[in-house]
């Protein structure tokens, strides 16, 4: 019976199901056994189901080498070198320390503080961070938070999002990465507001607070607001890693204020190369000058500064980078067989302009929004005239073809 299995699985039934070539998709076969599509696909979905969460954020243990994390962020973004490695080493000492925790020893969880000019990177640094660590990541805006019992999303709701982002996997979320965005602008107001509760400021950075130390989250099931009877899913914080950003204008006026009147050398006012005053100078003292309150401050024991990128630097990221905006619109207009192409010049214009909007490479998109709109709308009136190439030239940078 056992050799009569074995010569009908050598040529025409699978090993483990038995169903005849005929009756299954593909069967594949080898020298003593085979095997059909059906039974592979079920073998798929069993090692699929069998990959621990845990696993999944410890494919960090490899990856662990900041050298490594820094190249990785180089693919994906311009400059902003000395934050990358500050970074890399951060993620790197946070995952080490989660992966294998201090039996007598208590490490103080450090989350991390990027402040800078809008649209250099710092969300793309976090969230391309979060990629290779292949753990899962949300952005919440600071300014839609409020404090438990106000209108408005509670601080806890990230949480919520985080665990909804991991698939309701717990031990999954307690690895992930929430970065809040917009940090700066629940600062304390000036103590004229104080008269009424703050509530877009110092009361949400309180309520933060211990959901960045580390705390015991509970999370309404249904996703929705808390009810008394409700069931709940309790997420310890304590391994996530916070990492807030803002740009933190004026911020560089305290730091003026500190250096002011001393002489060079020691404390010397820090001026980076175009003259302006160099946030990687910052110290917790003026944070909290601007308003955010000294324990917040200190659950951020990694305060990293990303700079405006300069013109160049604009360019790559139009057309070096991975990703980059340019290859993205000749990805579509090729889907109409229409080559495009920018002249130097006018890449340098649509990087100049975005200087002088000071939006950093957030305006780039717009920028090639508004130059290739008019192109985009008549698109097809192109292929019907075998009109095959667009050549973007200074000359539309700053006067674009009219749309109608
Ligand atoms: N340093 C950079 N390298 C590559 N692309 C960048 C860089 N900075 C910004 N960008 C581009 O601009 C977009 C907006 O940047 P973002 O990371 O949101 O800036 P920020 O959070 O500092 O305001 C990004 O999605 C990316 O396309
Ligand atoms: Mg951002």
């Amino acid at each position: 019976m056992i050799s009569n299995k074995m010569s009908n699985s050598k040529t025409n039934k699978c090993s483990f199901c038995n169903k005849h070539k005929d009756d299954v998709t593909k069967l594949i076969v080898a020298s003593d056994v085979a095997i059909c599509d059906e039974c592979i696909n079920l073998c798929n979905d069993l090692i699929i189901k069998d990959v621990k969460p845990e696993d999944q954020g410890n494919s960090t243990n490899k990856l662990l080498d900041p050298i490594e994390i820094k190249k990785y962020l180089d693919d994906y973004i311009i400059g902003q070198d000395k934050a990358k490695k500050v970074l890399s080493v951060a993620i790197s000492n946070h995952y080490k320390r989660i992966n294998n925790p201090p039996k007598d020893l208590e490490i103080q969880k450090g989350n991390v503080l990027l402040i800078g000019p809008t649209g250099s990177g710092k969300t793309l640094l976090t969230k391309t961070a979060a990629k290779i660590l292949n753990v899962p990541f949300v952005v919440a805006d600071a300014t839609s938070l409020t404090e438990a019992g106000y209108v408005g999303d509670d601080v806890e709701s990230m949480i919520g999002m985080l665990l909804a982002e991991a698939k309701n996997d717990i031990q999954l979320a307690e690895r992930g990465i929430i970065f809040i965005d917009e940090i700066d602008k629940i600062a304390r107001k000036g103590e004229s507001t104080s008269i009424t509760r703050d509530v877009s400021g110092e009361g949400v950075q309180q309520a933060l607070l211990k959901l960045v130390e580390g705390t015991k989250c509970r999370i309404p099931n249904n996703g929705g607001r808390k009810h008394p009877n409700g069931e709940m899913t309790v997420v310890n914080t304590k391994n996530i890693l916070f990492i807030a950003g803002g740009a933190f204008v004026g911020l560089e006026d305290s730091i003026r204020l500190r250096t002011k009147g001393t002489n060079i050398g020691f404390g010397a006012e820090i001026k980076s190369a175009d003259n302006t005053i160099d946030l990687h100078s910052v110290t917790p003292d003026d944070l909290t000058k601007f308003g955010m309150i000294p324990e917040f401050i200190g659950r951020f024991t990694t305060v990293i500064s990303v700079d405006n990128l300069t013109k160049e630097q604009l360019i790559e990221v139009l057309t070096t980078i991975k990703n980059n905006f340019v290859d993205q619109y000749k990805y579509l207009f090729k889907l109409d067989n229409i080559k495009l192409n920018f002249t130097q010049d006018a890449l340098e214009k649509i990087a100049e302009n975005c200087l002088n909007l000071k939006t950093g490479a957030r305006g780039l998109q717009t920028e090639l929004e508004r130059i290739l709109l008019p192109h985009m709308f008549n698109v097809l009136r192109y292929k019907e005239n075998d009109i095959t190439e667009i050549n973007i030239t200074i000359n539309e940078v700053d006067n674009p073809k009219s749309v109608i």
